[in-house]
């Protein structure tokens, strides 16, 4: 007999028709009733064994962990809280589970543990919950992009340039660390590495992406990407997945649109496929956020705050504006920032990027026209000389979400700010092609994944959201 997934029963119309359900087990009351999970969804089925029918060695080794297969009879549950349950005739274990050593006991255990366990935290309802909702939301994306007509396009993952500035990279090498080739001034000589060269882990695939799209016109990264700057925080990975659109004869304005666009389907694709994992998470944000004061609280339900984020347009500014009302912001009178805000070209830290969303518009906003001087190189340079054609994306709760920006398209321009950043045009050649031949206005921007998938489950920590997080002093699995 083929097995049955939990799923389709709980969804089902339909009992009294035999079943064959494998999965794990939560709970076992009474000797009688299986809590039976096969991460298929959320909720658990019920299985009842029959006391007098089954051996007792059996009944033993019944415990929580285990893996057992049943087979039985679907009927109508009187139980509360579910439709359908399983009367088994028969149950066989798949996999023992020794009750005294297997560490996660059916009671609440704190997230700095199941972090520590995160090989079996799989099994809880809140990490089945985040990585299927983790997984729906990948697979929007690439339907959004799909259904527009863009390619997926794959960029490299060890990479020869170190030119997108993002972030310190990871070295990749195949030397002998102990005893490296050195050349004549007793520098490591690279020439003798595996590519002949320098390399390290990409911190982006975006200057790839602009190649393809000034041939493709539409296409998207979805891959890993790597930064070691030692960042401790709730919002930084080391290893992070990035989507990356890049867009041939899109503007700024044009990316603002498609970045909106993304993020609102993206959400409302959640909120229709994956309501019982919402739910669950909703209630467990709550319940979290019982003990702390009403002032660091969610102000909305998540479900809420999710329908809030489709149906309201996000609030769309200049750097210049934000600037003046941070400066003239209560915290920033009252020396509550950090980092207090003196003027044009300070850099936003996390403290003011949630001010003005969580404070002041109390929406998701776009900044837009940074000072050049703390964006990246390829830019685009407004006419007054002093601004960029850069956007950042704000959300509650997060902080920067995409980074984006429109692209200098201009050779000439874009050399100049080579040469004033110290960039080494040799390195870039392949790149400033697409300028020499065929430039065209382009843009695009980076949706961090995890910041994504953070905002849509409501977790407070983007370790929570990855199934292995890498960060500082921690590379465990
Ligand atoms: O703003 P960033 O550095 O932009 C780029 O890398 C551009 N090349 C993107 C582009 O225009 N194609 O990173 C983009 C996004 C950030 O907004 C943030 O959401 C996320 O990537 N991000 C991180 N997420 C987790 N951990 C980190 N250490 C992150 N650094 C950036
Ligand atoms: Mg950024």
């Amino acid at each position: 007999m083929r097995r049955t997934e939990i799923k389709q029963i709980q969804q089902g119309e339909k009992a009294d028709y035999e079943v064959k359900v494998n999965g794990w087990v939560r709970t076992f009351r009474n000797n009688q009733f299986i809590a039976l999970n096969d991460g298929s969804t959320l909720s658990t089925l019920q299985v009842v064994v029959d006391r007098e029918s089954l051996d007792e060695s059996l009944i033993k080794r019944i415990t929580t962990g285990a893996c057992i297969s049943a087979t039985g009879k679907v009927v109508e549950s009187q139980g509360r809280g579910q439709k359908y349950e399983v009367v088994a005739s028969s149950v066989e274990i798949l996999g023992d589970s020794d009750p005294e050593k297997y560490p996660l006991q059916p009671k609440r255990h704190s997230m700095e543990f199941l972090r520590e366990i995160a090989h079996l935290r799989f099994r809880t309802n809140t990490f089945g919950a985040i990585f299927r909702i983790r997984h729906h939301i990948s697979y929007a994306i690439h339907k959004f992009f799909n259904d527009r007509g863009f390619f997926y396009m794959h960029s490299p993952i060890i990479t020869g340039s170190d030119a997108e500035g993002a972030g310190e990279m990871f070295r990749v090498t195949a030397l002998d660390i102990n005893n490296p080739p050195k050349t004549e001034d007793g520098a490591i000589d690279f020439s003798k590495d595996f590519f002949g060269k320098e390399t390290n882990l990409t911190v982006s695939g975006q200057l790839e992406a602009e190649l393809a799209a000034l041939a493709l016109s539409k296409v998207y990264t979805f891959g890993p990407t790597f930064r070691a700057e030692n960042s401790n925080t709730s919002r930084h990975l080391a290893e992070f997945w990035m989507i990356e659109p890049e867009v041939a004869f899109n503007d700024l304005n044009d990316n603002m649109d498609l970045a909106e666009d993304m993020l609102k389907y993206v959400v409302k694709y959640i909120i229709d496929n994956c309501d019982e994992d919402l739910e669950f998470l909703q209630t467990r944000l709550e319940n979290e956020e019982k003990n702390k004061p009403q002032k660091d609280r969610s102000p909305m339900p998540l479900k809420e705050k999710l329908a809030f984020c489709v149906e309201n347009d996000f609030v769309r500014l200049t750097y210049t504006e934000a600037i003046n009302i941070l400066r003239n912001s209560k915290p920033n009178k009252k020396g509550k920032f950090q980092f207090p805000i003196e003027g044009f070209g300070a850099d936003l830290q996390s403290e003011h990027e949630r001010y003005l969303v969580e404070k002041h518009f109390k929406k998701p906003v776009i900044l837009t026209d940074y000072p050049k001087d703390i964006k990246a190189f390829y830019m685009r340079m407004n006419d007054d000389g002093t601004t960029v054609r850069a956007m950042d994306i704000l959300f509650p709760g997060i902080g920067e979400i995409i980074g984006g920006s429109q692209r200098e398209e201009r050779l000439e321009v874009l050399l100049g700010r080579m040469e004033e950043m110290d960039i080494p045009e040799e390195e870039m050649e392949w790149f400033l092609d697409t300028r020499r031949y065929g430039t065209c206005v382009h843009s695009g921007f980076g949706l961090g994944f995890e910041r994504l998938v953070l905002f849509i489950t409501g977790m407070t920590n983007i370790r929570d959201v990855i199934p292995f997080p890498r960060y500082p002093g921690s590379a465990e699995f």
